[in-house]
């Protein structure tokens, strides 16, 4: 049980974690993989070796012993973090064994300050912590399980299309092998998805958002394939190059806490390269349920040969009175247009008046572009409340 005296021996603790910084993380890290290197098969070593993710955990520790009487102040991570935690099917033995190497690092590297009531007290609150993610990550579970279509774990899907969208981004259509029903999804969600490359080792899991809207038969995700041989694409340039219609992958059920919710008010998309994944499930279930508000959809990529899902954007917008604009950094042809503009994307280009007041704005792409669209919809006065956006990879706050 966590004590009030655990909290306070947790709280003092904090400036010896966050003082030890990158080593402790890198300790726990190297410790837990010769230990237990079957978790070499769940975590993404490719953020290890590029240090992108090994912060994250830590940082969410030390996060929550600062925030340990205010759990409030926790409770949007606690959720965007379990729900990625199950498309990688997480169960609760694994935190038996992060909980164990947490608590042998810190005895390791401060044998000093590591005294009993220390260790008592990070042990309370580490159970504390985890208990909260094993209840929640067992309601996805069972939510999924018993869901239309659902499943648990691992099941089998056969690649039953592969479309080259554009210059880096195919499309997959997953079909189960089975031929049975999927689990309907939220518009933005996406999927973990099971591959073993050629060129790896391990077993790689990686998200990708779900790319049209739910239906009961199949999914589809759309990957950009990084670049050619960097450790950072080693997945999708093996889904790109070797993976062809009739192959089998394995997917976990649907997943994650940024998705389209219905309000009754006009609706902004804005994405950037790849960030057109989740925006065109969006853009579909608008597009199928006859929404009345006005909806407009900004996209920036590259160059138009990068411009994936054009026909299908334009196809969506026109007729129903909507708009859709575009921004080509290195525009070489097409900026005859009048939806069309040159160079990164200003919201005080475009076209269409945004509805800043009464609408709602959901945002994807890479980091540094959303940090520039939230500056810019703040500055034209979009409260933050109106503002949702989804981060690829290792989360960022804007
Ligand atoms: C209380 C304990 C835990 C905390 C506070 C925690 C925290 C986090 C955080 C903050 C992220 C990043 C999420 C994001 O970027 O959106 C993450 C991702 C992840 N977590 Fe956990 N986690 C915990 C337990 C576990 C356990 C027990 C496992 C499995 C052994 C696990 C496996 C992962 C994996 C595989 C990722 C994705 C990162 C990657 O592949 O590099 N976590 N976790």
């Amino acid at each position: 049980m966590l004590t009030n005296q655990h909290i306070d021996i947790v709280k003092s603790t904090i400036p010896l974690l966050e003082s030890a910084g990158p080593a402790l993380t890198q300790h726990f890290y190297q410790r837990m993989f010769s230990h237990n290197p079957e978790l070499k098969d769940i975590f993404n070593m490719t953020h290890q070796k590029t240090g992108r993710q090994s912060v994250a955990l830590f940082e969410a520790i030390a996060a929550y012993a600062k925030n340990i009487e205010n759990l409030a102040a926790l409770s949007s991570a606690v959720e965007r973090i379990a729900h990625k935690h199950t498309s990688f099917n997480i169960k609760a033995e694994h935190y038996q064994i992060v909980g164990l190497h947490l608590i042998e690092t810190l005895r390791e590297l401060a044998p000093d300050a590591f005294t009993t009531e220390v260790e008592e007290a990070w042990t309370a609150a580490y159970l504390f912590l985890a208990q909260i993610f094993i209840d929640r990550e067992s309601a996805l579970y069972l939510e999924s399980e018993a869901a239309n279509g659902g499943w648990a774990g691992a099941r089998s899907f056969i690649v039953s299309d592969k479309v080259k969208e554009s210059e880096v981004v195919t499309s997959f259509v997953l079909t189960p092998e089975d031929n049975q029903a999927v689990i309907a999804y939220k518009a933005g969600q996406y999927i973990g998805i099971e591959v073993t490359p050629s060129q790896s080792e391990h077993i790689e899991i990686r998200q990708y958002s779900l790319s049209q809207a739910s239906n009961n038969n199949n999914y589809r995700i759309s990957v950009k394939k990084e670049g050619e041989g960097s450790q950072l694409g080693l997945v999708s340039n093996y889904l790109h190059d070797e993976v062809n219609v009739g192959d089998k992958v394995n997917l976990m059920p649907p997943a994650g806490d940024f998705f389209y919710v219905e309000k009754q008010r006009p609706v902004v998309l804005i994405s950037a390269g790849v960030g057109c994944t989740p925006m065109q499930a969006i853009l579909q279930q608008l597009a199928g349920t006859e929404k009345t508000e006005h909806v407009t959809y900004l996209h920036a990529c590259e160059n138009q040969t990068q411009h994936a899902f054009l026909d299908e954007t334009d196809s969506a917008i026109v007729g129903r009175g909507w708009a859709s604009e575009v921004w080509y950094n290195t525009a070489t042809f097409e900026l005859n247009k009048a939806n069309t503009h040159q160079g990164l994307m200003d919201l005080k280009n475009v076209a269409n008046p945004l509805p800043l007041e009464e609408g709602d704005f959901y945002l994807c792409g890479p980091v540094v572009f959303m940090e520039s669209i939230v500056k810019q919809l703040e500055a034209l006065g979009v409260s933050r409340e109106h503002i949702h956006y989804e981060v690829f990879g290792p989360h960022a706050y804007l």
